[in-house]
């Protein structure tokens, strides 16, 4: 695996590199498969972070099915705001649908718990979420995840969709903030 990188003013090392990644990701397609084949699903895409994430594993699960866009707001710079704001939101019918949730992580958990309550809301036929990291210490609401990639410690990461301000999405492999 490649070192270490600098984004902006920060630095970042190696943890998660693309085999791992894309062997957690087949095997949640797997499952999904499993789960959901002959429902034609509705994945929502949580922008911008899963992105990178949800175009692996809607191919991973190789089912008919639909995709859509969401895209809400809490984050910046290195530390979540706490203010949720709805960017993008949902402009198709999910009435009585089966819904997948994907989202790039799970930290504080704020994000997720806002818009499973708005989903609540609607007629869905069911609602499950598919996280590709989860830091189990920042979690501040309670969310329940039923596809995880990864669970990993409370440090900032970067790369397979994840930003630092802006930079780092395109990485193929995951990294965090060196300690220095
Ligand atoms: P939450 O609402 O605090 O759970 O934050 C979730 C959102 O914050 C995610 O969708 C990410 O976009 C962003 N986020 C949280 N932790 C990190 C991180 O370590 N790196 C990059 N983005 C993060
Ligand atoms: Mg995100």
């Amino acid at each position: 695996m490649s070192s270490h990188i600098t984004a902006h003013d920060l630095s970042f090392v190696p943890f998660i590199s693309e085999a791992e990644i894309a062997e957690r990701v087949a095997a949640i397609g797997q499952q999904l498969r499993q789960q959901y084949e002959g429902k034609r699903p509705v994945f929502i895409c949580l922008l911008n972070g899963a992105f990178v994430f949800a175009a692996d594993l809607v191919r991973a699960t190789g089912i008919e099915c639909e995709v859509a866009f969401v895209r809400l707001a809490s984050y910046e710079g290195t530390a979540s705001t706490g203010r949720i704001s709805t960017v993008l939101g949902i402009d198709f019918e999910v009435k009585n649908r089966h819904i997948i949730i994907v989202e790039d992580i799970v930290d504080s958990g704020r994000t997720l718990h806002h818009f499973m309550g708005q989903l609540s809301q609607m007629e869905t036929a069911s609602v499950a979420l598919a996280v590709l990291l989860f830091k189990p210490e920042a979690l501040l609401m309670p969310v329940q995840i039923d596809y995880l990639g990864f669970e990993i410690p409370n440090k900032f990461v970067v790369g397979y969709g994840l930003d630092y301000d802006g930079l780092c999405r395109n990485l193929p492999s995951i990294y965090q903030l060196a300690t220095i």
